[in-house]
């Protein structure tokens, strides 16, 4: 799809935009004989081969505790292997890697736009421009109109928003997000689901998708991967069966449900494991 949004507009008025431009193509990732044991002595992840495309869509599901967090933090390079090697398919600078918590984590103190604009600001870029571009990555999850509030002045949806705003405005090649919509009521992690699905359609950047839930793992991605209890090993790598179109009708469609009893059988198997 061709990147006309006025996102795009504001990248190309600024100096990241060389550095991001092609970022939005998605950035492929291997992991080969990947392992983390804490200081604690404690095995997270255990010797882990995996190749992800450029521009997949992929959930990790797995036990609580199993490592999936930690091999999210591994991938960002907010932590290092103990052994083995993480590489992109072409050079992934810090700007375009972006981390989405379970918690929104913005700063009380600044407006949503200040907010979403924090990693322009922390790259150097200039007020008027990161303004600029802050407010179409806000317009992108539909929260243009609350860019002057606080974020206590939000409901959790909306905080949620934000952050994914954050997370965009840098337009990352590799966007990684570790539970987002937990702790949110069904509709709004269903709208969300939806936003992030057509941001992805639209911007074609790889997502890691950390998620507890079957229906959101298999509505959200391409391919589910189903690690074991801990250290994490792939139990199902599994490609998802089902059209690119999405809506909330497919939720209840025979082949949905098929995915999602597949991906509750490979959690099973992963905890007998
Ligand atoms: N900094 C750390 N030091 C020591 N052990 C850690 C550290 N971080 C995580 N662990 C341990 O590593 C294991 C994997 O933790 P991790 O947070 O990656 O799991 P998870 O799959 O994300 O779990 P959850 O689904 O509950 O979020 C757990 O046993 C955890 O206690
Ligand atoms: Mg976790």
């Amino acid at each position: 799809m061709p990147r006309s949004g006025p996102l795009d507009a504001a990248l190309s008025a600024g100096g990241l935009h060389s550095r991001l431009s092609d970022a939005a193509s998605g950035v492929g990732v291997t992991l080969r004989g990947v392992r983390r044991i804490y200081p604690t002595g404690l095995e997270a992840v255990a010797s882990l081969d995996l190749t992800i495309e450029a521009g997949a869509f992929v959930a990790f599901l797995g036990p609580s505790g199993c490592g999936k967090s930690t091999l999210l933090r591994l991938i960002a390079g907010l932590d290092q292997p103990t052994d083995g090697s993480i590489t992109f398919s072409r050079a992934a600078s810090g700007a375009s890697v972006a981390f989405v918590f379970q918690d929104p984590h913005l700063m009380p103190w600044r407006r949503v736009l200040e907010n979403a604009a924090l990693p322009l600001e922390l790259a150097g870029v200039g007020e008027r421009d990161r303004k600029d571009r802050a407010m179409a990555a806000l317009e992108e999850v539909g929260l243009a109109d609350a860019a002057v509030r606080y974020p206590r002045e939000l409901s959790g949806g909306m905080r949620m928003r934000v952050s994914l705003a954050r997370a965009l405005v840098t337009r990352p090649a590799l966007l990684l997000l570790d539970e987002p919509f937990a702790a949110l009521d069904e509709l709004t992690r269903r709208m969300l689901d939806d936003q992030l699905r057509a941001l992805w359609q639209k911007l074609g950047m790889t997502v890691l998708f950390v998620t507890h839930t079957l229906s959101e793992a298999s509505y959200l991605a391409e391919r589910a991967i189903v690690f074991s209890k801990s250290p994490a090993r792939v139990v199902a790598d599994h490609t998802l069966a089902l059209p690119r179109e999405r809506e909330h009708a497919l939720r209840s469609t025979p082949a949905f449900l098929a995915e999602e009893q597949t991906l509750y059988e490979a959690l099973v198997r992963g905890e007998a494991t």
